[in-house]
């Protein structure tokens, strides 16, 4: 950024193309997006299980992860999601360029942060995941007990609560983890990957 200007850019000796020829697949991210509890750490985690059982180079990137490391310097104000979400953006491409397929599993309440991360990366490598679910369900739910604690004032900023979630307006796919199950879901989305050959069908 603006304080790394004396730099130069090293072309990589082994390329991404290469990669992904060794590992004999596309390499790509799915952007889970949506409320706290709405199910996206746990489709990640079932998604990657079932592509690492079809030998493919898989990561998942988790919020509640990543902010005890990476980004553990970042809280919940506007300004510090949209920094989590570039840096995050960021790691993604390098997974992307390392051959990899990354699920990543992050609010990432702002419209205009996942377009960017879209932006960063080229064509066919970005699927936008819309884990929909009612924020009446996600509360009721409340895995973490942190709607509670939002709820009696313990915790400010909360998305869905006193913190906006700008639905996306044209995912590559939703799913609606009120209406199926995990697995359900979890088939669906290898499915739209088959079809849209980002996968094999045996892979
Ligand atoms: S994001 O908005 O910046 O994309 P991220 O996905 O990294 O959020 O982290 C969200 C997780 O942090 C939630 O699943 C929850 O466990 C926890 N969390 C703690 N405080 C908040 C808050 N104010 N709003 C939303 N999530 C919070």
């Amino acid at each position: 950024m603006a304080q790394s200007s004396n730099t130069v850019w090293h072309d990589h000796a082994v390329t991404k193309e290469q990669r992904r020829s060794k590992n004999g697949h596309h390499s790509f991210v799915i952007w889970l997006t949506g409320l706290s509890g709405s199910g996206k750490s746990t489709i990640a985690n079932q998604l990657a299980s079932e592509l690492f059982n079809r030998d493919t180079q898989v990561y998942v990137l988790d919020g509640d992860n990543v902010r005890q490391g990476l980004n553990g310097d970042l809280g919940f104000s506007e300004q510090d999601r949209v920094e989590n979400i570039r840096r995050i953006g960021e790691v993604s491409k390098l997974f992307v360029d390392s051959g990899s397929v990354v699920v990543t599993a992050f609010i990432s309440p702002f419209k205009q942060d996942r377009e960017q991360v879209r932006n960063l990366l080229a064509d066919k490598e970005f699927i936008e995941v819309y884990v929909k679910c009612p924020l009446e369900e996600c509360e009721n739910r409340d895995p973490k007990g942190l709607y509670k604690k939002a709820r009696n004032g313990e915790i400010r900023n909360f998305t869905g609560l006193d913190s906006p979630y700008e639905e996306p307006v044209n995912p590559e796919f939703t799913i609606e983890t009120d209406e199926k199950s995990v697995s359900e879901c979890v088939d669906d989305l290898l499915d739209y990957l088959e079809k849209n050959q980002y996968i094999s069908k045996n892979a």
